[in-house]
């Protein structure tokens, strides 16, 4: 496995990456174009609806200025799927040899998850240095990721899992994070109402977040 599509850039994209879970396809270019507004340039659609592919190639061909993502990659066939829809990267929360192998197979940049210190070091071996910390809260939160700095530079995380406003800053201030992940920018119940002003409104606190 070559670890040449890595994205060590990707993590210095946007302070946040939004994590969304799209129910309503109908949802998907107004959504991204709110984020877009609010100036967060990139989203991570998690396949875990049946809205989500056909959501990715929506907001593909609708909303080309945004940095699209595929989130909640967990099986090989994933991969494909979200290529082939137009996500240009794809996250997954754990990491399997299969799992990153067919990732690897799109030529797409791949942000992998690990949750432990012999995770991490498991795709270190392969090459990856820019990771996802998931559940990051669950896990163990800033104290854990802090503690991961000394012994491990040369890895920097993504922390995705209970990563919110009253949380974002402390996990940026850490040397080993480049940015957060979350879904805090596009509560269902907001999506719901189509209340796209709140999702700009919520994208803005975000974007004024530092790395
Ligand atoms: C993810 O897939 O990264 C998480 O489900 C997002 O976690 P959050 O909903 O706690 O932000």
């Amino acid at each position: 496995m070559s670890a040449t599509n890595v994205p060590t850039d990707l993590l210095d994209v946007s302070p946040v990456i939004p994590v969304v879970v799209i129910d309503d396809v109908e949802h998907a270019v107004p959504l991204a174009r709110a984020l877009v507004r609010g100036g967060i340039a990139v989203i991570e659609v998690t396949l875990r609806t049946t809205a989500a592919l056909p959501a990715i190639e929506r907001i593909a061909a609708e909303v080309p200025e945004i940095l699209l993502g595929a989130g909640t990659v967990t099986v090989p066939a994933h991969a494909t799927q979200a290529a082939s829809a137009g996500a240009r990267f794809l996250v997954t929360p754990g990491s399997t040899r299969n799992l990153l192998q067919a990732a690897e197979e799109t030529g797409l940049p791949v942000l992998p998850g690990a949750a432990t210190a012999s995770e991490a070091l498991a795709l270190a071996e392969l090459g990856y240095s820019s990771l996802k910390f998931f559940p990051a809260e669950a896990a163990g939160g800033i104290g854990y990721l802090r503690s991961l700095a000394g012994p491990l530079p040369n890895l920097r995380f993504c922390p995705t899992g209970g990563v919110g406003p009253a949380n974002a800053e402390g996990y940026l201030a850490l040397p080993n994070v480049g940015c957060v992940g979350g879904s805090w920018l596009t509560p269902a119940a907001v999506l719901a109402a189509g209340d796209w002003d709140a999702v700009t409104a919520l994208a803005e606190d975000a974007a004024a977040l530092t790395a």
